[in-house]
């Protein structure tokens, strides 16, 4: 690998927070992981199973980025992961943690349209309307699956019911999404 690949000096800003991107979606995805995991040990199966999945599109967020970084011919290295939080106490406070980091994607995704508005960067601008659109999409899941959690006041079962009856897989993919880099897994 060349220097010049560690090196984003020679980036647009744009691109330079493109890659800011594809750690903040593989940080989503990992920290997707372990909420999954917690309510998976905690014998709440349906839970788990919207952000097993939930981390998986995540990661194919990510992916896209890469495939749109490299077909733009742009020399970059996969970043690692930011920390994540892991040290829960209630059900409430993982789908508030899911709505928070969501929010601050759609805020992420605002400041890289604006940036590549900046730069008239119109094939940038252009690939960025799939993600704002999805971003709306994911705010307003977890913003009613919070509510949810609120409303059952800790019967569990209910959000249980709740996301089994409302919250379905969905494996046919979203339309007009952007290809990945290697297999998509959502
Ligand atoms: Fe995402
Ligand atoms: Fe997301």
């Amino acid at each position: 690998m060349s220097s010049n690949k560690n090196s984003d000096s020679h980036l647009s800003k744009f691109h330079r927070l493109l890659v800011d991107q594809v750690r903040h979606e593989f940080t989503a995805s990992h920290q997707y992981v372990a909420v999954a995991a917690w309510f998976d040990d905690q014998d709440l199966p349906q839970l788990a199973r919207v952000f097993y999945e939930q981390s998986l599109e995540e990661r194919d967020h990510a992916m896209m980025i890469v495939r749109f970084l490299l077909d733009s011919d742009i020399h970059f290295a996969i970043p690692a992961v930011d920390e994540i939080e892991t040290a829960f106490s209630a059900p409430r406070d993982l789908v508030a943690l899911a709505l928070r980091q969501e929010r601050e994607v759609t805020d992420q995704f605002q400041r890289l349209a604006k940036v590549a508005r900046d730069e008239d960067d119109y094939t940038g601008e252009q690939f960025l309307q799939w993600f704002i659109q999805e971003q709306t999409e994911e705010v307003a899941k977890m913003s009613t699956l919070l509510n949810v959690v609120d409303r059952a006041e800790g019967n569990l079962f209910d959000v249980e019911t709740f996301v089994a009856r409302d919250m379905p897989s969905e494996d046919n993919g979203s339309q007009g999404a952007p290809g990945t880099a290697g297999p998509s897994v959502s």
